[in-house]
C-alpha cells in the first residue's frame, strides 16, 4: 500500500511533560524526527482519558504520518477506532503496554526492580519500602514484581507519581520499621527527600532510598540518588526510528524491543548499621 507523506509531522502523547523523564524522552524523539525532516507535534495528557482522546481525534484530523503513545490513559478501544482500523502507524512505549497489534519498545523493568533490592540485600536491609502509585502502569507493577523475587514481604505504600506524591509519603514511611525505601520513579524519591527532611530524618542514615529512571538532577541532590538508569534518550532515539521504519513500510513485521538498565550507585544508600 502507497503511504502518501502528508504532514510530515509526527504526534507524541506523553502523561507528564513536568517529569524530565519525558522531556528527556521526547528530545530523543525530535532529534532524530528533526534529522529525517519531520516536525514533532507534542500533546501532554495529564492522565486525563478525554484529553488523550480529543488529542488523538485532532491529530489524525491533522493528518499526521504517525503516533508515539507514551500515555496510559489511551484506551485499547481509542487506538483500534481512530488508528488500527485506519491503518495509522503507530508505537507504544513506557506507560502504554503493547498489545500485540503495532510496534513497541521498553525497558527491563523487571530487572530494574530486581536490582534494587539485590543492592538494598547487599547492604543488609530487612524491612524495605516501595512507594508507588496505587493503579501503576504495568511497567512500574513490572518493577515492584522484580523488586518482590528478593523481597517477597514489602511494605507498599502509595503515592501519586510526582515529587509531591513522595513528599506526602513520608509521613507514612516514618510510621512503619523500614530502613530502605524503593521509590518507583526518581521524582518520587526527591519528594521523599524533603517530606523526611521536614520530619527530622536524614539519608542515608535513617533511610537508604533508590529512585529509578536516572533523571539529571539525581547528580545534584544531597546526598547524590542512587538509582536504577533507564537509556531514555535512547529510548526516545529508538522508538522515533522505528516508527519511522514503520511509515515508510506498512507491512513490515511488528517489532518489540527491550533496552537494558542499571544500578547506578551514589550516595543516598548505605550499609544498615
Ligand atoms: O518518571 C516517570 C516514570 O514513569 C518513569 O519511571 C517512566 O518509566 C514512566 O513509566
Amino acid at each position: 500500500r502507497m503511504i502518501m507523506k502528508k504532514s510530515k509531522t509526527i504526534g507524541v502523547l506523553v502523561p507528564d511533560i513536568t517529569n524530565p523523564f519525558f522531556s528527556t524522552l521526547v528530545r530523543g524523539i525530535e532529534g532524530i524526527l528533526y534529522r529525517e525532516n519531520f516536525v514533532t507535534m507534542l500533546c501532554n495528557a495529564d492522565l486525563d482519558t478525554k484529553k488523550e482522546i480529543d488529542y488523538l481525534e485532532e491529530l489524525s484530523r491533522r493528518g499526521v504520518d504517525g503516533y508515539i503513545i507514551a500515555s496510559s490513559a489511551i484506551s485499547n478501544q481509542a487506538i483500534n477506532e481512530t488508528l488500527r482500523k485506519k491503518n495509522f502507524p503507530y508505537i507504544v512505549l513506557d506507560q502504554k503496554k503493547a498489545e500485540g497489534f503495532s510496534d513497541a519498545v521498553l525497558t527491563d523493568d523487571f530487572s530494574g526492580g530486581k536490582m534494587a533490592a539485590e543492592h538494598f540485600k547487599q547492604l543488609n536491609h530487612k524491612k524495605v519500602a516501595v512507594v508507588l502509585p496505587k493503579d501503576a502502569t504495568e511497567n512500574i507493577q513490572t518493577r515492584l514484581i522484580g523488586f518482590q523475587t528478593i523481597y517477597p514481604e514489602v511494605e507498599l505504600i502509595y503515592a501519586e507519581l510526582s515529587k509531591t506524591g513522595g513528599r506526602q509519603a513520608a509521613s507514612a514511611i516514618v510510621k512503619t520499621d523500614v530502613t530502605a525505601i524503593f521509590a518507583i520513579n526518581d521524582e518520587l524519591a526527591f519528594g521523599l527527600y524533603l517530606g523526611l527532611a521536614d520530619m527530622g530524618k536524614k539519608i542515608p542514615q535513617d533511610y537508604s532510598v533508590i529512585g529509578y529512571d536516572n533523571i539529571d538532577m539525581c547528580e545534584y541532590v544531597t546526598p547524590q540518588l542512587t538509582t536504577i538508569a533507564q537509556p531514555i534518550y535512547e529510548l526516545g532515539q529508538i522508538t522515533a526510528g522505528l516508527l519511522l521504519e514503520r511509515v515508510a513500510q506498512p507491512e513490515k513485521d511488528w517489532e518489540e524491543k527491550t533496552l537494558p538498565v542499571q544500578l547506578i550507585q551514589r550516595f543516598s544508600t548505605a550499609h544498615l548499621k
